[in-house]
């Protein structure tokens, strides 16, 4: 039986730190509500393209496998912010990393991207397809964030991970997952203004509008998560005393909290990023695995219980076995350009731009227009 190792791992954090405090200098909004409802304190902001934080987090995971970019035959960039709609964006990595063997695709569920690129991954390498795969999770949603909506603006944030996975004779890397799409609440969350419903409709690209009901996604969220963990466990026979470590999407730390209590697992037993990093959608889950890896939180052959969910609303739970090896084989000099500038001073310049754009006569809001 073949089976698909997690053997690297890397992330890939933008420098620029958006607090709470830079938030309620342009929205009526506060530590005490941010911190009370979503535990965030902090997320980044993104001076470079997705894709530029993905080469940087690739370069790493292969260093911290002792891949070369060139044995590389798979790559899945998980991802609802493409740099552009054609070419994908994962070609664009390809090409930067001379992965020249490489086929390569983008996967789009949303926050769940990672997790469901992992699937993929995995099930290509498990029918021998190929052996070796890079699975990047990447979000920079600052660029469509519509910033002056404070149910929306305080909860997201920017940032990269990826793994490398490679086939492996041990029982390693994904022994089961349950994935699945609540889709009769595709409504509760839309980011209109992006994509060819908007196209001809005179609505200008990018100048984004968010469609956000967050107590019915937080509801769905608990139960999606919960169900899938259960089933996750079930399909594979563990119990949740047997889980060593839960990282689930960072999406709030009270939808995290329920989601563990009713699954049975301890808190102590989760990794916590959503503090630091806010919600960066397909990054979280594999920024947060890269941090357990950092801080010795992840022991050689932990089972590990991965939930999220994401728009769609798309919802799915893995269960993985690590290997032995907790430490990087090597580590890549890879590096993101230097900023100047602020995180507050990034995000008034995407303000700026859109409200420069909207005074261009005749633009028309994306909520007017219909959409399935
Ligand atoms: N600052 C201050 N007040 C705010 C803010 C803010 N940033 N945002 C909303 N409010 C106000 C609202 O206007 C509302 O005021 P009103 O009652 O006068 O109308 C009030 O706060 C709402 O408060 P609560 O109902 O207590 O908020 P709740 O406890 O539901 O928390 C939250 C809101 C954080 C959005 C929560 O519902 C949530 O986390 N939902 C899930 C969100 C989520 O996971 N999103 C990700 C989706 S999927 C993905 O990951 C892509």
């Amino acid at each position: 039986m073949t089976y698909a190792a997690i053997t690297g791992w890397g992330k890939c954090m933008p420098p620029a730190v958006l607090s709470n405090a830079d938030l309620s200098t342009f929205l009526d909004t506060g530590d005490e509500w941010i911190t009370s409802r979503t535990g965030m304190k902090e997320r980044r902001i993104s001076h470079v393209s997705a894709t530029e934080m993905a080469v940087v987090a690739a370069r790493r995971a292969l260093a911290c496998a002792g891949v070369d970019a060139a044995d590389v035959e798979l790559i899945v960039y998980g991802s609802c912010s493409a740099d552009e709609q054609v070419p994908n964006s994962a070609s664009g990595v390809q090409a930067a990393l001379g992965a020249t063997k490489a086929a390569s695709m983008d996967v789009n569920t949303a926050c769940t991207s990672f997790l469901y690129s992992l699937s993929t991954a995995t099930a290509l390498i498990r029918t021998g397809v190929v052996k070796t795969a890079l699975v990047i999770g990447v979000e920079i949603i600052s660029p469509f964030m519509d910033w002056d909506n404070r149910n929306v603006a305080v909860l997201f944030g920017d940032g990269c991970a990826a793994v490398v996975v490679q086939a492996s004779d041990k029982e390693e890397g994904v022994l089961g997952e349950q994935l699945g799409c609540l889709a009769d609440a595709r409504q509760t969350l839309r980011v209109r203004g992006m994509g060819t419903a908007y196209t001809n409709r005179n609505v200008m690209s990018g100048d984004t509008e968010w469609d956000f009901d967050g107590q019915e996604i937080f509801k769905r969220a608990v139960q999606g998560m919960v169900q899938a963990s259960q089933a996750v466990m079930k399909k594979c026979g563990v119990t949740p005393d047997q889980i060593d470590l839960v990282v689930p999407h960072q999406a709030n730390l009270r939808i995290i909290e329920a989601v563990v209590s009713r699954s049975g697992v301890p808190m102590d037993k989760v990794m916590l990023t959503v503090e630091r990093y806010g919600n960066m959608s397909a990054a979280t889950v594999p920024v947060a695995l890269a941090e357990a890896l950092e801080e010795g939180r992840m022991k050689p052959g932990a089972l590990v219980l991965l939930p999220a969910f994401g728009a769609g609303l798309t919802v799915c739970a893995h269960l993985v076995r690590w290997g032995d090896r907790v430490t990087p084989l090597g580590l890549s000099a890879a590096e993101l350009p230097p900023l100047k500038k602020t995180a507050l001073e990034l995000v008034q310049e995407i303000r700026s731009h859109k409200a420069r754009a909207q005074s261009a006569a005749g633009l028309r809001s994306a909520r007017l227009i219909e959409t399935v």
